[in-house]
């Protein structure tokens, strides 16, 4: 337990604590025990939440130094221990006796064939309103032969959604989905939300283009999805006047993604959701000596450029204060444009958050590069750090 105790200890000084559940107690009166790491005032400590058995949540909330002590003593009445780190995991087993077995996990993989389609949210058998109006079902609820990775597309999102929920305010949800084109997704998240979950929620939808905002505002209206709003313009000229909690941003074009996460970064949305799409913008300017055996041939260097735009755009949101992963969000057999950067709001300490900025500014510097994400989140950051 010690090794574990001091791992435990480094995640969470690094900020890499997600999530640890004790379950199994052992005088049967706690059905299972949680501890998230959550911020006031960028002030963070340690959720408790237990689930008694009689039905009943209790609530506490846990200085985040040593509260790595403070849970693995109570996780001794527990017969498992799981522990989430952004930087290893761990289960502790234990029996009555108090025997101790400890597993630690390799990193999880966030590859979309590991998904269960039989966990799928919309079931291929129903019919969904909203699915009909999108032209993705038919009258009898059928899904179109040729809507058939649309609707696995939205049902793969809606599951990406329901993994991030614990990290949303418990109450009314507010949504962006920037360059939201015909914004299927919004739909599918407005369906989850406020019929599958029976919450409140309000999106706000932007598009530049006039007539897809207007069919789409006419198919909300059809079916009284009335939480939605659709804005026509530019994001980089009009943004909704609200705070998000949670921001899309779903191929949107070269550097608008740019905008989409700085802005989220800026507005401190809790979550964000981003697959960015055709990165041009590296590919013109990267300059690198030691890496001209890559970038000698065209297709590797627009291939190395937009990786290197993700991994830039990803450091830039752990410096803003976010735990990022990247995952496989469409089979790749369907796209290529598959990646999807998922950015949760967290404590990150600062020398944490100062390191991975200046880190980030080491390289930009190496590959002689200065990304629209840079340009426009440069104030912010250095006043921050
Ligand atoms: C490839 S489509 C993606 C649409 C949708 N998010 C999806 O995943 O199905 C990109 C959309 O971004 C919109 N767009 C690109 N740049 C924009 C900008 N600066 N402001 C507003 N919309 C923009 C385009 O009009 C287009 O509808």
């Amino acid at each position: 337990m010690q090794k574990l105790k001091q791992k435990l200890d480094d995640s969470i000084k690094i900020g890499a604590l997600q999530k640890i559940t004790l379950s199994g107690c052992f005088d049967g009166s706690v059905k299972k025990a949680t501890y998230t790491v959550k911020t006031k005032k960028d002030t963070p400590y340690v959720f408790e939440e237990k689930f008694t058995k009689d039905g009943k949540a209790y609530h506490a909330y846990l200085p985040y130094e040593g509260a790595a002590e403070h849970i693995l003593s109570s996780s001794g009445g527990y017969k498992q221990t799981d522990v989430s780190c952004a930087d290893f995991s761990a289960v502790v087993l234990r029996s009555k006796k108090g025997a101790v077995h400890i597993k630690y996990l390799q990193a999880k993989q966030n590859n979309v064939k590991q998904t269960d389609d039989k966990n799928y949210i919309l079931s291929p058998d129903k019919k969904y309103d909203f699915l009909t109006a999108l032209k993705i079902q038919d009258v009898n609820g059928r899904v179109h032969d040729k809507r058939q990775s649309k609707f696995r597309q939205i049902n793969r999102f809606l599951q990406i959604v329901s993994d991030i929920t614990p990290s949303l305010p418990e109450d009314d949800i507010t949504v962006w989905d920037l360059c939201c084109g015909k914004s299927y997704l919004s739909f599918a998240v407005y369906y989850y939300f406020r019929y599958v979950l029976d919450r409140e929620i309000k999106i706000v939808c932007v598009d530049r283009k006039e007539d897809v905002i207007k069919e789409c505002g006419d198919i909300a209206k059809s079916i009284g999805f009335d939480g939605m709003e659709f804005i026509c313009g530019d994001i980089f000229k009009c943004l909704p006047n609200t705070s998000p909690d949670l921001v899309l941003s779903l191929h949107a074009c070269d550097t608008a993604t740019d905008m989409v996460l700085s802005e989220a970064i800026k507005r401190g949305a809790k979550v964000i959701l981003s697959s960015p799409c055709c990165q041009h913008e590296l590919s013109t300017q990267i300059k690198c000596d030691g890496l001209n055996f890559v970038l000698k041939e065209p297709l590797l260097k627009q291939k190395l450029s937009s990786i290197f735009t993700d991994a830039l755009r990803c450091k830039l949101l752990h410096a803003g204060g976010y735990r990022v992963t990247v995952l496989e969000f469409i089979d790749p057999d369907e796209t290529p444009k598959n990646l999807m950067i998922r950015a949760e709001k967290t404590y990150v300490p600062k020398n944490i958050r100062k390191s991975e900025y200046e880190e980030y500014n080491a390289i930009c510097k190496t590959l002689n590069v200065e990304p629209a994400m840079k340009k426009l989140l440069d104030v912010y950051l250095s006043d921050l750090l």
